[in-house]
This record gives structure tokens, C-alpha cells and sequence, in this order.
């Protein structure tokens, strides 16, 4: 039987619209508009489509959206302040720098200044810690979204097999925590990894994060496992053009698993909602109020 195909557009738009009635209550009721700020260095055209929608989607669902543009030549140090402003700034909840910078600034110096309280990203090392032991965290908004799409699909993930391939400290890391708090047996495969195809058959879960365009086939998938793809990639195709492809081949794979997510429209729209709901919660611990439910970890 052909998968059941997980549609993120959808799904992300009843997320987007559960954020909209937080902030609508946030503000009627407690005079608060979360305010998300992002920042972006330069003018790669990819980081410049991502930053404009997230602005977009930002304003939709009633918050505050502010963007800064910094030239490309800014320097660390004019950078770092501007973070602090942003941190003291309290109509800000939600700090994003979008990655990644240029080479003459250190990423890991930026990503560092931010308040934890405002690191939409989850990508601060306290928010890394604490969501390694299993405590209140912010969580990063890509593999968020693909937990609530397995939350949504299955319910309880508790006792499923999950492997995560890929180690990046953005999805394979922070995904695999995710999915260990929902009591998974989690393992993380990568390109060093023996025999991948039979490491990933053992999966009632597998979520590839690799970047490497339709690796994944149907002899990595045990038959009915749910299968969530996280590559974007841009691939040429025969006419010259070109289209997007994930990190799973999509039609072998559909034949064998028992839902799938496509590329485009699976994970993608999730992390921009989940950007979405990081703010809305962000903004909730910061003045002591209830957090949206269904919108965290
Ligand atoms: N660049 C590509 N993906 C991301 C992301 O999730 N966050 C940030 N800050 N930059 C990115």
C-alpha cells in the first residue's frame, strides 16, 4: 500500500493559526505582543528568502516583526551590540540571527551573546544543555516541527525505534534529544556509519538530515516506518531547470513506508510555524504566563 503522505503545509497552518489565538489572547487580555527581531548579515539570496518569510509570517500572526540588514562588511564587534540592544530591548522576545554569517564573524561568538531567554533558535549552549538533560529548554525549530508531526501521526512515540541520520548540532543532535524525551530508542547514524541501509531498517522512525539528495531508498526502510525528510536540495534537472529534492527518494520510498513527508511541503512550512510558536513561548516565560499547549516541546 502506497504511504500515507504527511502534509506540513497543512499542519503548519493549523499551528500558525493556534499561534495566532495565543498572541490575540497575549494581547487583549494581558497587553503583551510578542516581538521577534531578526538579523541578517549580508545579501545571500537563499538567507534573504528565508528571512523575509519569517518576517511575513511573523506580522500574520499578529506579533511584532522586526528585521535588521547589516552589510556584509559589518564587523563582530558592531554586531554583538547590536545583540545587546536587542536583549535589553523588552519588546523583544525572540532573537534570530540568521545563519550563516560571513567568515570574518564567529558564529559561535554571536549565537553565544544572545539572551537564552530570546534564543528562538534554541541554538544557545545553555538552551543545547539544558534540553540534553531533559529540562525546559528552547528548541530548535526544525527538529521541533518534525516531533509534532510525529506527535500528530502516532501520539505516544514511547518504545518506537528512531534513527536520526545525520549529526548536525541544528537537526540530527537536537532531534535525537527530542525524540529520546519521548522515550524513542534513538540512534544517530552519519556518513561513518556501517551499513547504513540496514542501521536504518531497523527504524519505526527514521528522520534524515544529511543534505545528500535521494539517498535514502526503499531497501533503508522497514515497511510501514514513518519516514520524515528533512533535505532541501536544489538538484538540475534534465531540461536544464531546476527542482527541490529531499534527502529521500520519494516515490521508491512511498511505496514501502507507511507515511512520508514530501519535499517541498513536509518539513519546510513546520519550522517557520515553530519559529512562530518558539516566540509566543518565549514571550510567555518571560512574563510569567501560561504557554500555548501543543506548541512546545
Ligand atoms: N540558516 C538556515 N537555517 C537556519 C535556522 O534554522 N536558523 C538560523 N538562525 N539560520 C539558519
Amino acid at each position: 500500500m502506497a504511504a500515507k503522505v504527511i502534509d506540513g503545509k497543512a499542519f503548519a497552518a493549523k499551528v500558525r493559526e493556534k499561534v495566532k489565538e495565543h498572541v490575540t489572547r497575549l494581547v487583549g487580555e494581558h497587553g503583551v505582543t510578542p516581538g521577534l527581531a531578526v538579523v541578517l548579515v549580508g545579501e545571500n539570496p537563499a538567507s534573504q528568502v528565508y528571512v523575509r518569510s519569517k518576517g511575513k509570517a511573523t506580522t500574520e500572526a499578529g506579533m511584532k516583526s522586526v528585521e535588521h540588514k547589516l552589510d556584509e562588511t559589518v564587523s563582530e564587534e558592531e554586531l554583538l551590540s547590536l545583540i545587546d540592544t536587542l536583549n535589553q530591548d523588552d519588546t523583544i522576545h525572540g532573537i534570530l540571527v540568521q545563519l550563516p554569517v560571513p567568515d570574518h564573524i564567529d558564529a559561535d561568538k554571536v549565537l553565544a551573546a544572545i539572551d537564552p531567554a530570546k534564543d528562538v533558535d534554541g541554538f544557545h549552549i545553555s538552551n543545547v544543555g539544558l534540553l540534553g538533560t531533559g529540562q525546559k529548554a528552547m528548541v530548535p525549530c526544525t527538529p521541533l516541527g518534525c516531533l509534532m508531526m510525529l506527535r500528530e501521526e502516532h501520539g505516544s512515540l514511547s518504545g518506537m525505534e528512531a534513527v536520526v541520520i545525520g549529526r548536525s548540532n541544528i537537526v540530527g543532535k537536537p532531534m535525537a534529544q527530542l525524540l529520546l524525551k519521548d522515550s524513542c530508542t534513538v540512534t544517530i547514524a552519519h556518513s561513518r556509519t556501517k551499513d547504513l541501509p540496514a542501521v536504518s531498517r531497523r527504524a519505526d522512525i527514521v528522520v534524515a538530515a544529511v543534505g545528500r539528495p535521494n539517498m535514502v531508498t526503499a531497501e533503508w526502510i522497514k515497511p510501514g516506518a514513518t519516514v520524515i525528510d528533512v533535505g532541501i536540495n536544489r538538484i538540475e534537472k534534465e531540461d536544464g531547470g531546476t527542482r527541490l529534492v529531499g534527502d529521500v527518494d520519494y516515490d521508491d520510498v512511498a511505496k514501502v513506508a507507511g507515511a512520508i513527508t514530501p519535499v517541498p511541503g513536509g518539513v519546510g512550512p513546520m519550522t517557520i510555524a515553530c519559529l512562530l510558536a518558539n516566540t509566543v513561548t518565549a514571550c510567555c516565560r518571560t512574563h510569567g504566563l501560561a504557554e500555548p499547549e501543543g506548541l512546545t516541546a
